[in-house]
């Protein structure tokens, strides 16, 4: 059991943000060797969204953190500390959170990214927590933002068919609350030895900037698709345990899980294994397939602006990524 901190994380405010352009099953059809209804059965996808040219992870994060920071009442200059997950980063470096401090003129914010992939933003999220429950910051905007549709295959029918672009924030204050509202806690894991389920090959540190790497593919996204759904299913049911068990909650005190998005299956198989009913497991993933680190971020903002979400309820969350990595987070909205 939790000893309470001195401070909370409370959720002040939530936004996301996702490009216009719509990218449907029928259109990968006319293109590559898959079909409509097998992309539905077997991922819950319909659509996806993809950046423009001028969008880029930055872009797409400033649009989000801008709702966020107006849905907390909040501006941009009393942001204490800005994190940004993405695996997608405008450039190598600065990293891309500085980039946006720059474009929300958080002139006041430390600015700095995480990769951790799709379990990205549940690591920005600890990170953020642990410096409002020490007192040591006051408000921080947490981000997640991709444009997968960048370092995606378009021929490879196992991977093009999953990804697509967006971006979420929340803006978090430190406060005292006797009702304890806010990250209660986060659990985050790593497992390097499974780095190889997904993974994009190419990089600097190993190959130098190198054409045969890219004529090769190996800045495209590589990932063992059966081997991460098994792995991915049996992650998130421990970690999500884990959680409960830590602040002394059953899966039957859950209001609400928000999950990351990656495949409908997995995330139905995760809610059965869980035992939690499925009206309470919250799915966008349809309209907008897997964002990596921002599908956790998306899917809350989503979840809270239509009422799905209300004050006062215990909220799950609960991811699996490339590293591998994996993570749960406890909100008291
Ligand atoms: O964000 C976290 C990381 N990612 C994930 O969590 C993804 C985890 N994995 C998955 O979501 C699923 O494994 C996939 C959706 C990627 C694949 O689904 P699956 O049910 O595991 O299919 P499979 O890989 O076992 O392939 C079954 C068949 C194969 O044909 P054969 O060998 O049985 O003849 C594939 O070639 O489906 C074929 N296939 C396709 N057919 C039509 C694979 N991709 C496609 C496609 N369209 N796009």
């Amino acid at each position: 059991m939790n000893s309470t901190p001195p401070f909370q994380a409370e959720i002040a405010g939530i936004g996301s943000y996702l490009p216009e352009k719509i990218l449907t099953n029928f259109d990968l059809q006319d293109k590559i060797d898959t079909d409509d209804e097998w992309i539905r059965q077997r991922t819950g996808i319909e659509e996806r969204r993809i950046a423009s040219k001028e969008e880029s992870s930055s872009v797409l994060a400033a649009h989000a953190a801008r709702k966020a920071l107006t849905s907390a009442g909040i501006e941009a200059g009393d942001v204490d500390l800005i994190i940004v997950a993405t695996s997608t980063p405008d450039v190598l470096f600065p990293a891309t959170a500085c980039f946006v401090q720059q474009q929300l003129e958080a002139s006041r914010a430390v600015a700095f990214d995480i990769t951790a992939v799709c379990s990205g933003f549940v690591f920005a999220l600890s990170v953020a927590e642990q410096y409002l429950k020490t007192g040591k910051y006051e408000t921080a905007l947490v981000i997640g933002s991709e444009v997968n549709s960048r370092i995606v295959n378009w021929q490879d029918r196992t991977t093009c068919i999953l990804f697509g672009d967006g971006a979420g924030a929340m803006v978090l204050k430190r406060t005292q609350n006797p009702e304890r509202r806010g990250v209660l806690s986060t659990h985050i894991h790593s497992d390097g030895s499974r780095s190889d389920l997904i993974r994009v090959p190419g990089g600097i540190g190993r190959t130098g900037v190198n054409s045969q790497a890219v004529e090769n593919g190996e800045y495209f996204i590589h990932m063992s698709g059966n081997a991460t759904y098994k792995i991915a299913v049996q992650k998130l049911e421990e970690v999500s345990r884990e959680a409960l068990t830590y602040n002394g909650f059953s899966t039957d005190d859950v209001d609400v899980v928000v999950p990351h998005q990656a495949n409908r299956r997995i995330i139905d198989a995760a809610g059965e294994r869980l035992n939690i009913a499925s009206d309470k497991v919250f799915s966008n993933i349809y309209k907008y397939g897997n964002t990596s680190a921002a599908s956790i971020p998306i899917a809350l903002a989503e979840a809270y602006e239509s009422g799905v979400i209300k004050k006062g309820n215990l909220v799950l969350l609960m991811v699996v990524g490339s590293g591998l990595t994996w993570g749960a987070g406890l909100i008291r909205w």
